[in-house]
């Protein structure tokens, strides 16, 4: 069966993208940044600051709680890593009492337990904390990162000229393949311009941060969704297989998002085929948010393998509805209220407003509040939304229920 499923999804990936086999659906994993920053103060801080201790802690969690399982293989050390000072011969030397076994010990320990290794660095001057970036160190940093058994690379922007990453990005993805380690390469190359060429970043990243950093808040998740609305004609066009628009790290189970609105960020995360990167203390992460991370459904969805960039289809008096379309023709709709009145607001919807085809569909709630149920080939489908809230339904085309999956891959192949 998994077989079938590469094949599918090399009929349907038309567009040039970087080739080095990685990414062919959106990564998922666990970054440091959005929850615990430039903590470095392991006296003060000894669960939070950024460290062996962590890493080996969250993934040792990963593990043994199914995150891992789910798909979340990617492990991360985001900015904040790093000796203020290069080596004697230009290295980057890890923090030595954060890191006392340097960044090879790290990547052996996470590959032994099935993870692999991501890590941050800056195309400048310094990274955005400070410390060394990779700018007039590439060869050399790329080395490194290959001698450590990196697997991923998030490449940031700050402290270098804007006009140098058109260049620049290109320039240091050129020397990751020469490394001949295969690395996601992970660039915040469009994030720090006004008209990104999309289609050169889209040729050279595994995927890219488009916009702003997320907080820990709902206003900062609400404006990533507006920004990726009002910007979709734009972006979603060069999503695809191994190639990724970025809205940055989930926030899920930190302290600014209840819980209906972390329902929101994990259903538009996979509306987008957004990478999934946890930003969250895994050691103390309340069940309810466990659950929505490990809400198999959604990330089934976020990973599907036609590789398609949803959109938001409709939007009136502050509600909204976004749309996936899916390999097997079924399409991922989300209602989203973003009014802030006190009672569940009622959203009717022709087929035209969720812009899928007027048919019979079984439709599955993907937070399973309530049970399957058919709706079609007539009249509206109404939802009922707590506010700034979702309701998140699959819904599957009845006929292409009913023909067997043999049969189904066979008309689709053609
Ligand atoms: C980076 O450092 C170089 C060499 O010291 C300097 O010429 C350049 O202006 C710096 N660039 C930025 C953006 O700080
Ligand atoms: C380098 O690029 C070539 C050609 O695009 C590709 O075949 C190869 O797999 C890449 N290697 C790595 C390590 O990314
Ligand atoms: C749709 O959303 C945009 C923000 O993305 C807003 O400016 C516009 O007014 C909305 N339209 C309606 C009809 O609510
Ligand atoms: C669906 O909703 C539209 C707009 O509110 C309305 O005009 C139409 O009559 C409704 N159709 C049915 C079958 O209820």
């Amino acid at each position: 069966m998994m077989k079938l499923y590469v094949v599918f999804a090399g009929l349907l990936s038309h567009a040039v993208a970087l080739d080095n086999g990685l990414a062919l659906t959106p990564p998922m994993g666990w970054l440091t940044w959005q929850r615990f920053r430039c903590i470095t103060d392991c006296q003060l801080y000894p669960n939070e600051c950024i460290s062996e201790d962590l890493i080996k802690r969250t993934a040792n969690i990963m593990l043994s709680e199914g995150y891992l399982e789910a798909g979340y293989n990617y492990v991360g050390i985001d900015d904040c890593w790093l000796e203020k000072k290069r080596d004697k011969n230009d290295r980057l030397v890890p923090d030595r009492e954060r890191f006392p076994n340097g960044m090879k010990a790290i990547g052996d320990f996470l590959h032994k337990k099935g993870f692999k290794f991501a890590l941050y660095q800056d195309y400048g001057n310094k990274t955005c904390a400070g410390y060394p970036g990779v700018l007039g160190y590439e060869e050399i940093d790329v080395e490194s990162f290959a001698d450590w058994d990196v697997d991923y690379i998030k490449l940031d922007g700050c402290n270098v000229d804007i006009s140098k990453m058109d260049t620049g990005y290109p320039y240091f993805g050129k020397l990751m393949n020469e490394s001949g380690r295969p690395m996601v390469y992970s660039c915040s190359w469009p994030a720090y311009q006004k008209e990104p060429d999309y289609a050169s970043i889209a040729k050279h990243c595994n995927l890219w941060r488009n916009w702003d950093d997320i907080q820990d808040s709902w206003s900062s998740l609400s404006t990533i969704m507006t920004w990726f609305a009002e910007n979709q004609d734009t972006i979603a066009q060069y999503a695809g297989s191994g190639k990724w628009n970025d809205p940055d790290m989930l926030i899920i189970g930190n302290y600014g998002l209840s819980i209906d609105q972390a329902k929101v960020q994990m259903a538009i995360w996979s509306i987008l085929a957004a990478p999934l990167f946890m930003s969250v203390d895994l050691a103390t992460i309340r069940p309810e948010f466990k659950e929505i991370l490990l809400n198999q459904d959604i990330i089934a969805i976020d990973q599907d393998v036609l590789g398609k960039q949803g959109l938001r289809v409709w939007n009136k008096s502050q509600c909204e509805i976004w749309r996936r379309e899916l390999f097997d023709g079924s399409y991922a709709v989300a209602f989203v209220n973003k009014r802030d009145d006190g009672t569940p607001y009622l959203i009717k919807a022709s087929f035209d407003a969720m812009s899928i085809p007027t048919n019979i569909y079984e439709v599955q709630d993907l937070y399973n509040e309530d049970e399957d149920f058919s709706f079609g080939p007539h009249g509206n489908f109404t939802t009922r939304v707590n506010p700034s809230g979702v309701k998140y339904y699959k819904f599957i085309p009845m006929k292409l229920n009913e023909l067997s999956q043999e049969k189904f891959y066979y008309v689709s192949g053609i």
